[in-house]
């Protein structure tokens, strides 16, 4: 289908990201505020035949590219059947999620063809990972990495990287992928409501390649796909590659192709889009979806909503946490 979802800087956008759930089984300080957030009512989220129709309309109007987020994806009721209907869709399939369960998964995704994995793992070290995510998963999420892998996955790590946290942690990411092939993916903090942002507690760009350069020398600059968030770059010799997501740093929003769809069923235009659109009223009234689709992306700001690079504090607490929007 022909891209129809253009904004008014000429964008077309062929990727949507779904957020399945606002639930999940860790409690990322990053992500959610510590007082926890007020869940979506039961009725307020999308069922799976919704999600289904709403892709559907999506797709008819261009979109060839989606990726399943959260909360936790994986932790949404009957995924398994969900997930094997929209492979039906013929569209690239993606999943961003925390590993958890994803060794229940692993056969259907290969066998319905979707490979693309990004697995939130922050540490490497089991006491940090319990300092991160308040919960004790890390031996299992480790297992499943390597389960993944062994299962040919195409897997990325996201790693959020905060100072005095992980920040030492760098290198010994970089060193995984001198024998795996798996791409580590630094990731700059970012502001969303509740999650006490503070960029002197970021990791900028400059910062990590400054250290991967330091230990490693020369560090070469990987082709980018296009639309990609992310600066790619490998070790000569290593079998993996590392990635930089610098969104606070370097914004690489000139070539945006991304809409997200949040668990209840509104449109946003971009991530740190305050303003959304909801879907899934009209849809459930019986009104056609395109033309509130095709206006809605004229809201569309250049980049980052419009903020500057202060990313002003009122600004992002108007939005949602990133647990509900899934990244
Ligand atoms: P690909 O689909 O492979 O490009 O993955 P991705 O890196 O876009 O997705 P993932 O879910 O792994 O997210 C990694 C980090 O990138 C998270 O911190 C996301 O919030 C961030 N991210 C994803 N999409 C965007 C975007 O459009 N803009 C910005 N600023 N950050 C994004
Ligand atoms: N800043 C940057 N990335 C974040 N993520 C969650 N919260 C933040 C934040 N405040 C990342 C997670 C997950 C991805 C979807 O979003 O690491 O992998
Ligand atoms: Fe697109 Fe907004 Fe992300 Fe920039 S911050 S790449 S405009 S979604």
């Amino acid at each position: 289908n022909k891209p129809k979802i253009i904004d008014n800087f000429g964008r077309p956008h062929t990727y949507l990201r779904i957020s399945l759930t606002d639930r999940c089984n860790l409690r990322c300080f990053y992500c959610m505020p510590e007082e926890g957030v007020q869940l979506a009512e039961k009725e307020s989220i999308m069922s799976l035949e919704e999600i289904i129709k709403l892709t559907t309309i999506f797709k008819n109007l261009g979109v060839d590219t989606i990726r399943l987020t959260g909360g936790e994806p994986l932790v949404r009721k009957n995924f398994g059947y969900l997930v094997e209907e929209l492979s039906k869709l013929g569209m690239t399939l993606k999943i961003t999620t925390n590993g958890i369960l994803l060794d229940k998964y692993l056969d259907l995704f290969k066998r319905i063809g979707l490979k693309k994995i990004n697995l939130s793992l922050d540490t490497l070290d089991k006491a940090r990972s319990a300092f991160i995510t308040k919960r004790d998963y890390f031996d299992r999420i480790m297992q499943n990495l390597e389960k993944a892998l062994a299962m040919d996955m195409e897997v990325k790590l996201n790693i959020v990287l905060i100072k005095s946290v992980n920040d030492k942690e760098i290198n010994d990411f970089v060193e995984m992928t001198r024998h795996k092939n798996l791409t580590v993916k630094f990731i700059e903090f970012m502001p969303f409501k509740g999650n006490k942002w503070d960029w002197s507690n970021g990791v900028g760009k400059q910062e990590i390649l400054d250290m991967v350069s330091e230990k490693y020398g020369k560090i070469e600059e990987l082709e980018n796909p296009k639309h990609s968030t992310s600066v790619n770059y490998k070790i000569p010799d290593h079998k993996g590659s590392f990635a930089i997501v610098s969104t606070i740093t370097n914004p690489f929003c000139s070539d945006c192709n991304r809409l997200r769809l949040t668990a209840d069923g509104k449109m946003k235009n971009c991530l740190f889009a305050n303003s959304e659109t909801d879907l899934l009223t009209p849809m459930r009234n019986g009104v056609e979806l395109d033309d509130i689709i095709l206006n809605a992306i004229k809201k569309k700001k250049y980049s980052r909503d419009g903020m500057d690079v202060k990313m002003d504090a009122d600004h992002f607490e108007k939005n949602r946490s990133m647990i509900s929007i899934g990244g």
